[in-house]
């Protein structure tokens, strides 16, 4: 099998992980995650949301939290904007990189981000172009590729279509959400081959939630179709507040690491580091740690042969 020789992971466990607690995150944990992330290796960390704090309240006060990180010079902390206020706060803070956040349905998009799926699109054309002009590089999100809470069943030439016009509007790469975590290898091979059809292979990303625990399976699929970015969330931490109850975080970024080392995948990320922060943010959110990796490890079962 072809699978790229180098992988890039982008932590998405400060925005993604942190923005579906229920309880109350203080400024301080958020700052020590992202400066814990940034010596691991990553070289994109999501920092978090300018978006509605009466929507996400987790993502309030982003701009403070960038204001205190200690940025590496190569590292990008991209930031979820919806609508041109997001965008004015962003820049206020100074980022380099923005993601607009899109979907494949109307039922989510409007549960997302109150509007529909044409709406969004037009509210996103003068925010990358204004971004763009600032020298902000701008990534797009596509939610509920492989099936929507509202409306069930995904049609692959609607995602392909949205993901074309966000990179018609100059997004450097589209990430495609598996909001839901319902799509297995075959399906992700199906929309895969739809979307690559407009936009190429080294511009997607597989952005996977867990829920069904089939995040893995299908980022091995994705591999084998040439894709090399994946989203993943540090001790699995999190997933979106609107994609129902039992919608659970994105794979955990540990397992990731895990099975691409063991695939002689490069991707810079240290392991060891990173179970270290994974067991750190769970024990700070008192929550079960989501990687199977990282608590094995942890647990010094490799060590003790078991
Ligand atoms: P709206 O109510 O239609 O907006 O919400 P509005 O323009 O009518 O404004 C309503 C209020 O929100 C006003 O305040 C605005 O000032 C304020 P009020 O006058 O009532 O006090 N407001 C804002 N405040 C701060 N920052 C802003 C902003 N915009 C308006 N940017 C809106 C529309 C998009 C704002 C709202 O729906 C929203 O914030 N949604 C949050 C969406 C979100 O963050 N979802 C989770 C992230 S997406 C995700 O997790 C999926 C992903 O991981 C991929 C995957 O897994 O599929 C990316
Ligand atoms: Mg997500």
């Amino acid at each position: 099998m072809n699978y790229p020789k180098r992988v890039n992971l982008v932590e998405v466990g400060p925005r993604d992980g942190l923005q579906n607690e229920s309880q109350h995150i203080d400024l301080d944990l958020r700052i020590d995650l992202i400066n814990k992330l940034t010596d691991c290796g990553f070289s994109v960390i999501e920092a978090g949301s300018f978006v509605s704090p009466k929507w996400v309240p987790q993502m309030a006060n982003t701009e403070k939290v960038l204001a205190s990180i200690r940025p590496k010079a190569e590292v990008f902390y991209p930031v979820l904007v919806p609508n041109k206020k997001g965008l004015e706060g962003a820049m206020k803070a100074n980022v380099s990189e923005i993601a607009i956040f899109g979907a494949a349905t109307d039922g989510f998009s409007h549960r997302n981000i109150n509007c529909s799926i044409k709406e969004s699109l037009d509210k996103f054309r003068p925010i990358v172009k204004e971004a763009l002009s600032n020298r902000i590089r701008v990534r797009g999100y596509v939610s509920v590729v492989l099936g929507c809470p509202i409306e069930g069943e995904v049609n692959p030439n609607v995602v392909a279509d949205v993901a074309r016009q966000l990179l018609d509007m100059g997004c450097y790469e589209i990430s495609l959400g598996d909001t839901i975590g319902t799509g297995t290898p075959t399906k992700t091979k199906i929309l895969l081959d739809c979307v690559a059809q407009y936009v190429a292979i080294d511009q997607i990303a597989g952005h996977f939630h867990d829920t069904y625990g089939q995040a893995l399976v299908n980022i091995l699929a994705s591999l084998e179709q040439g894709v090399s970015t994946f989203d993943c969330s540090v001790a699995g931490l999190g997933g979106c507040p609107f994609a129902g109850k039992n919608a659970t975080g994105n794979v955990a970024t540990e397992d990731v690491l895990y099975m691409l080392n063991g695939m002689s995948i490069k991707t810079g990320i240290d392991l060891n580091k990173l179970i270290l922060v994974g067991d750190f943010v769970c024990k700070k959110l008192n929550r079960e740690n989501a990687s199977k990796a990282g608590k094995a490890l942890l647990n010094g079962m490799i060590k003790e042969g078991n």
